[in-house]
């Protein structure tokens, strides 16, 4: 076989994967730790695409960017219509876009709550509308979903956000077992604290934090392997996790520890 025509073979069988939340920060480090791998394409989105058109200028027969807001359902399926003409295939989507504002009782705030709920929420199940009926089809796939181990117990100062996380691992465990009834493997990954310009925003000591360049690579070689949650880094995912079963006076005990001096 030519080098031509064994390019093209590699192209019809390797892997697609479509990362929605992709322009910076993990989902950016994880279009990135994808195209590391010597086979498969990479289709990053976001409502930006700036750090994205750089990837895809360097690897052009591999990666494509197609914009995407999560919170416009015409565009998660103008989007995903794109990715099959360009490959004919999907394999793989990763739903990890995402807003985060931390929010003190004294600045309650339900329009946080909502836009929160719309892109957290509501643009990952949008997302799962936009190739459901392709994976349920194909019978085969993975979905995976970004939540976060601030989804397993509720943290001072993170109602908004926080809910939007445990909405997102209630939703992940409630449609897994359906999905694997498809072929389709639904999973979650939960990411600990990992730098990027959304914990950039917090001004606390962050345990256990990462780069994401580490937490792709993690998330990257999880793939495709058994398991229903990705937990990245695994050690302050496990604390966090532990948390969640404390008797509730152990656990105010704990968290009363997080709220700062200048609260009344
Ligand atoms: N960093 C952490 O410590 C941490 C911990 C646990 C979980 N997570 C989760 O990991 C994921 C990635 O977060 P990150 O830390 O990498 O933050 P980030 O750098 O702020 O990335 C968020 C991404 O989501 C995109 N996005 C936001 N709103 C969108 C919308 N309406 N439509 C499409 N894309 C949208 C952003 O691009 P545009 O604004 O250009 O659209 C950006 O590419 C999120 O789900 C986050 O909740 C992060």
């Amino acid at each position: 076989m030519n080098t031509a025509s064994k390019a093209d073979s590699d192209r019809a069988t390797a892997p697609v994967t479509w990362v929605i939340g992709a322009n910076s920060g993990i989902g950016l480090a994880l279009v990135d730790a994808l195209l590391a791998v010597p086979t498969g394409s990479v289709v990053g989105s976001s409502r930006r695409t700036d750090a994205l058109a750089i990837r895809a200028d360097a690897y052009s027969a591999r990666c494509q960017v197609v914009s995407v807001d999560v919170t416009d359902a015409a565009s998660l399926a103008a989007a995903f219509a794109a990715i099959m003409a360009r490959w004919g295939r999907l394999d793989r989507v990763i739903l990890n876009a995402a807003e985060y504002e931390p929010m003190r009782l004294a600045a309650f705030d339900p329009a946080l709550f909502a836009r929160l709920m719309a892109v957290n929420f509501m643009g990952v199940v949008q997302g799962i509308e936009a190739v459901r009926a392709h994976f349920i089809a194909a019978q085969q796939g993975e979905i995976l979903i970004t939540a976060s181990v601030a989804g397993f117990c509720g943290l001072p100062y993170a109602a908004p956000y926080g809910a939007t996380k445990a909405a997102l691992i209630s939703l992940a465990e409630s449609l897994a077992p359906e999905f694997a009834q498809h072929g389709v493997r639904l999973r979650v990954i939960n990411p600990g604290f990992v730098r990027t310009p959304m914990t950039d925003k917090n001004d606390f000591d962050m345990p256990g934090m990462i780069e994401p360049a580490v937490a792709a690579r993690a998330i990257v070689r999880a793939l495709g392997r058994p398991g229903f949650e990705i937990l990245v880094p695994r050690g302050f995912g496990w604390v966090m996790k532990c948390l969640r079963f404390l008797p509730y006076p152990l656990f105010f005990a704990l968290t009363r520890r997080l709220l700062r001096a200048d609260t009344p």
